[in-house]
Order: structure tokens, then C-alpha cells, then sequence
């Protein structure tokens, strides 16, 4: 889950390299590196541990020469966040040049097999292989383009490369082996890009093309060529360049993830803006079509995603229940593609992903649609991998999302998901259309609530000062705020590297009860639902056991408050669609903690935003 860039101009690369670079710091923030070439073959390679800034520090006004250039943003899989690990690599004679993104499985065998024929390494890295794979081609009087379709086929696992040689000037070499994460080739003006994923692109190039599975593209200044998986050309025609991935600011404020929480009304706006009408009651999802015969034929809904997109589809499988009256399961996208699932054309599966290029989540789309299911995407970026992969896509609207740790996205999941469940509970009889209106307005209210639950950020900081040093954090909840005890538990530990867990609050006598003493803050949700009399019991059983509790409660409940050691009152809400509202003071304890404990918040350490290795 790395960052690529890659230029073919006429103007200096390092520029442009580096500025690619800083709009993919999402993808990984380890170390980064570039390497330039001029039109006589001189290289110069620059590398930085740590993120994209040190680099530039290191690079100052001393600029390399050279027109064309490769640049790379690191998240360490082998090997340490060093210099020597940082990318480009070279082969020994620092002929070939390479950056990836994914991993070499098999890069012990093949380095104890390049090492034998006198190859010298210098790093820790699988990816130091494919320069001396590359090399070994060369060597056998091959051309860039052939010698990397020759390296790749020797290469087990994703990966995602752009070479370049001395010998070659000019000329950038793509491929995409596996299912890596992506590859885009950007077409600007008298230049031609390659990048991991468009938000690179956005200042340069007006028409793309993405690499499929195995193809390779020859990039330079004039052009970009196309080789098929099986190596013949294949002609592939520029689009034009997705609507959606602008640039975001911070504004006035310090921290992007601060600035996200507050934007979450106008999230769920946005995705809903345009796609429902009360009177006559009626959803509408364009880029998610499917005949009525598809719609009946939906036996049971499988829903996927990974970290807070996996818990907003534990909440999605309630609304497709309860309001489409289909079976439904939950499950991390990474077990689910390795379960061997049952499925077939009787069953729907919904993919949600925010960045729609999580290697995971794209594994089990790819799985799902070979054992014949239909796939939707619930997704926030138009023109990403996702939406190529599933068959249809409801489109969450929330705008760029950049702090690592997801707020935004989580709501606009949780509306698209319900408006795919009404959409399909309407078309299958299940809601009728009085239902279908009542269930769109308490939607249509929800961007008002969430506003009123942004104002719990004074509160919220009240708690962060009182419990900043705390070790250990629980979460619980019951029904529907039970997925949001498990994303309450991961922002605290995502932004604060607090120790936190998130259970349903019948697990907890049956183990977690013994964590309890007076050093262990609770979280506990306790909106008024059906859950609230049990909540309140399990949260008498802490307090028997000297836990300080934290009650999440509805506005004016003074019995939550009177038996926590805190309240955070959340406005009432409908109980499906009550963890947008409850979700919020959950981000703002993790955002005011890691605050005072001088976290780095929106780039929190060993993370990436995007992660696109298994
Ligand atoms: O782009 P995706 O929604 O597929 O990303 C999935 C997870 O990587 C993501 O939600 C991650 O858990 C966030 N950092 C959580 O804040």
C-alpha cells in the first residue's frame, strides 16, 4: 500500500514526482524517494526515512536534473522504515531502477537463486528483487518493456511497478501484476503520468487509462503503448478523468479528522441529496441498476469491508433485514475470500469501502462475482477500482476523506447502506409506500441530528482531560450500537494508541468483566432503544466492580447520568439510524485525547489510509 508516481516530460521530473507524491501520503508514510533521469542517462536517486517531507528537506533547492523521473511513498511490509529500505531500487550496476507497491511472496526463493548468480543487494526489502529480475532480462539482450514482462512472470503476488533504465531514457515501464493496487496512466499536455491512484493526476492529466490485471504499459514523453496479460498490444482509449477526487484543505482547522468529524451532516446530505423524494416515495440508485427480476431473485445480502467500512456493514445487514425483509450476513472481507463462500446468483453482495481500493475488499468482489453473485459497491470514489470491479455502486458523497482514521465515511456508508435497504425493501413489497415515506423522512432528518451531536465536542474534551492517561479502554453496546462499540474502540486506538476494545455488552460477563477496576474507563452506549434497560444493568455491574463509566445517553436522561461517572447526551434518534448520531462523541474522545497525548492524528504511526497489500 505504497505510492507510485511516475513522469515522462519535458519539464524537471522532481517536481512533479514529489507533488504526486504529497497527494499520495495516504497510501503510506514510512519513508519516501525518487529517482530522475536525464536525456544522457545520468541518475539521481534521493531517499528519505520517515515521511515525504524529510525527503524534501533532504532535496532542498539542489534539485536533480532530468525529465524523467519515478518517485514512491512507503508503508514498510519487509524490512525496516529506513533509508537503504526506501524506494527506488536498483539492480547492481544501477542500470534498472524500481518502484512497487504490494509484495514479492516469493521473493526469498528468487533472491537466493539472483544472490547465487552474483547479484549484490543492499536492502531488506522483496521488492530489491525485481531490479535484478529485470537486469537478469536485459542481460539477455531484452528491451525495458520485455525484460519486465519476463521479470513479472516470475513474480508470486501483487504487485504494481514503473522501471525506468539509464540505458533507456525516456521511457517508463508499468505493470500490474495480480490485482495490485492500481495503476492509472495520466495523459497532460505534452506529458504522460503514472501513478497508484488518481489523486496524483489531479493537477495533470485530463484523460487516464487504468491497467488491468497483468497488462503493461511502455510510457514516454509522445505516448503510452499497451501490452495484454498474454504480452500482445492491446489498444486501450483514454477516459476522461472521474469527477470526485479534488484536493481537500484543512481550513481553520488543526487537524483533517477534526475538520471530517464536523463536515459528517453535510456527508449524509450530499449522499442523499437527489436520490430519494418523500412524495411520492420513491429511492432511486442510477449507478446501481438492476431489473425487478434481479431485485426478487436476492435470496440473501453478504456484506463486506475491512476496519470502520466492516463495522458500518454490520450495521448495513440490520437495514437490509429489517427493511428489505432479506437474510444477511457481516463479514471482514479478508476472511470472507478465504472462506470458500457459499454463494451464488441467488445472493447480493455489498461491498463497502470508502477509498474502493482496499486489496481485500476487491479480493471478495472478485470472488463473489466468479461464483456468480451480484456485486454493489458502497463507496466514496468515483472512478476507483470498486466501482470497475462490482456490477453497480451506491455512491457515498462525503468528499476527500484524508486523516488515516475514518469518521465521515462511516455515516455516508451507513446512509447509503440504508437507502439501498430501503430501495430494496420498496421494490420487494416489503415496505409499503406509507412505510417507505416514514422511513425516508427519519433519514431526511438525520443530517439536523448529527449537527446537534457535533456540539458534543465541549463535553467530549471535558472527558479527554479527565481520562488522557488512561491504559485501557472498553466499549459496549447492544443491537445497533454494538458496531459502533467496536468503531469507538478503533478510532481510540487508531489516533491515541490507547489499548481499547469494543464488545456487545452481553459478551461482557462472559470474560471482559475480569479487566474491570477503578483504572478501567467504560464506554458504554446507552441511547433509549429496546437495549437501554440491559445497558443500564451491565452498566451497574461495572460500576459493582469500581469501572469509571462513560455513558453515551439519550438528551434529558438523567437515570444514564446519575449512575455514570460522565454523560455525553446525543439527541434522540430512530433506533436503526441512532449510531450516526452516538458515533460522533466517540470520534471527539479519541480526537481530544490523542490530542493531549501529542499524537500525530491525521498520519497516526504504522497506518496508511489505503491499504492495498493482504
Ligand atoms: O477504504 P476502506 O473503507 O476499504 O478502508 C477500510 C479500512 O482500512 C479503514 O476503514 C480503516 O480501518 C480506517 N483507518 C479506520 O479509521
Amino acid at each position: 500500500m505504497c505510492g507510485i508516481m511516475g513522469y515522462a516530460g519535458r519539464e524537471p521530473a522532481a517536481p512533479i514526482v514529489l507533488d504526486g507524491l504529497s497527494r499520495l501520503e495516504y497510501r503510506g508514510y514510512d519513508s519516501a524517494g525518487l529517482a530522475v533521469l536525464t536525456d544522457d542517462g545520468e541518475l539521481t536517486i534521493k531517499k528519505g526515512a520517515g515521511k515525504l517531507a524529510r525527503l524534501k528537506e533532504c532535496i532542498g533547492d539542489q534539485i536533480p536534473a532530468g525529465t524523467t523521473g519515478i518517485g514512491h511513498t512507503r508503508w514498510a511490509t519487509h524490512g525496516k522504515a529506513t533509508e537503504t529500505n526506501a524506494h527506488p531500487h536498483t539492480d547492481s550496476k544501477g542500470d534498472v531502477t524500481v518502484i512497487h507497491n504490494g509484495i514479492v511472496e516469493n521473493y526469498l526463493e528468487l533472491r537466493k537463486e539472483l544472490v547465487a548468480a552474483g547479484h549484490h543487494f543492499r536492502s531488506e526489502t522483496d521488492t530489491e528483487v525485481i531490479p535484478h529480475l529485470i537486469e537478469e532480462e536485459v542481460k539477455k539482450g531484452h528491451d525495458l518493456t520485455a525484460a519486465v514482462c519476463h521479470a513479472i512472470a516470475r513474480i508470486h503476488g501483487a504487485a504494481a511497478i514503473v522501471a525506468m533504465r539509464r540505458a533507456e531514457p525516456g521511457v517508463l515501464v508499468a505493470a500490474r501484476v495480480a490485482n495490485a493496487g492500481g495503476v492509472v496512466i495520466g495523459y497532460g499536455e505534452d506529458a504522460i503520468y503514472v501513478a497508484s491512484d488518481l489523486p496524483a493526476l489531479i493537477p495533470y492529466a485530463r484523460k487516464v487509462v487504468f491497467l488491468a490485471d497483468g497488462e503493461v504499459a511502455r510510457v514516454t514523453k509522445d505516448g503510452a503503448t499497451y501490452l495484454g496479460a498474454d504480452g500482445k498490444p492491446v489498444q486501450k482509449t483514454p477516459q476522461a478523468m472521474p469527477e470526485g477526487p479534488l484536493a481537500a484543505g484543512k481550513g481553520l482547522y488543526k487537524h483533517f479528522m477534526a475538520k471530517e468529524i464536523a463536515e459528517q451532516p453535510e456527508s449524509v446530505l450530499n449522499t442523499m441529496s437527489g436520490v430519494f423524494t418523500i412524495d411520492p416515495p420513491e429511492v432511486e440508485l442510477p449507478d446501481a441498476p438492476m431489473t425487478d427480476e434481479e431485485v426478487a431473485a436476492i435470496k440473501r445480502v453478504v456484506l463486506v469491508g475491512m476496519g470502520t467500512s466492516f463495522h458500518a456493514a454490520l450495521i448495513g445487514r440490520t437495514y437490509l433485514e429489517r427493511l428489505a425483509g432479506i437474510a444477511a450476513e457481516a463479514d471482514n472481507a479478508s476472511e470472507y475470500r478465504y472462506r470458500e463462500p457459499l454463494i451464488d446468483s441467488s445472493v447480493l453482495v455489498v461491498a463497502v469501502l470508502q477509498s474502493g481500493e482496499t486489496v481485500d475488499t476487491l479480493a471478495a468482489m472478485h470472488e463473489a462475482r466468479e461464483r456468480g453473485a451480484r456485486v454493489i459497491a458502497v463507496c466514496n470514489t468515483p472512478g476507483s477500482q470498486a466501482t470497475r470491479v462490482a456490477h453497480g455502486t451506491v455512491f457515498t458523497r462525503c468528499g476527500p476523506e484524508i486523516a488515516v482514521a475514518s469518521t465521515k465515511t462511516f455515516v455516508g456508508s451507513l446512509a447509503a447502506l440504508y437507502l439501498l435497504a430501503c430501495h430494496l425493501g420498496a421494490r420487494r413489497g416489503v415496505l409499503t409506500p406509507a412505510e417507505l415515506a416514514s422511513r425516508l423522512g427519519e433519514l431526511a432528518r438525520m443530517p439536523q441530528l448529527i449537527g446537534r451531536a457535533i456540539r458534543t465536542e465541549a463535553a467530549c474534551e471535558r472527558i479527554a482531560n479527565r481520562f488522557r492517561a488512561a491504559q485501557h479502554f472498553l466499549f459496549l453496546g447492544r443491537g445497533m450500537q454494538f458496531p459502533v462499540a467496536m468503531e469507538g474502540a478503533l478510532k481510540l486506538k487508531e489516533v491515541s494508541y490507547i489499548h481499547a476494545e469494543g464488545y456487545a455488552a452481553g459478551e461482557m460477563k462472559h470474560g471482559p468483566i475480569a479487566l474491570i477496576d477503578e483504572a478501567m474507563p467504560v464506554v458504554a452506549l446507552v441511547p433509549k432503544d429496546t437495549h437501554y434497560a440491559k445497558m443500564l444493568n451491565n452498566v451497574e455491574e461495572v460500576r459493582a466492580r469500581d469501572g469509571l463509566v462513560i455513558a453515551i445517553a439519550t438528551e434529558g436522561d438523567e437515570v444514564a447520568a446519575s449512575k455514570a461517572h460522565e454523560v455525553v447526551y446525543v439527541p434522540e434518534a430512530p433506533a436503526l439510524l441512532a449510531p450516526m448520531v452516538t458515533v460522533v462523541p466517540l470520534q471527539y474522545l479519541a480526537y481530544h485525547i490523542a490530542l493531549r497525548r501529542g499524537a500525530d492524528i491525521d498520519q497516526p504511526r504504522n497506518l496508511a489510509k489505503t491499504v492495498t497489500v493482504e
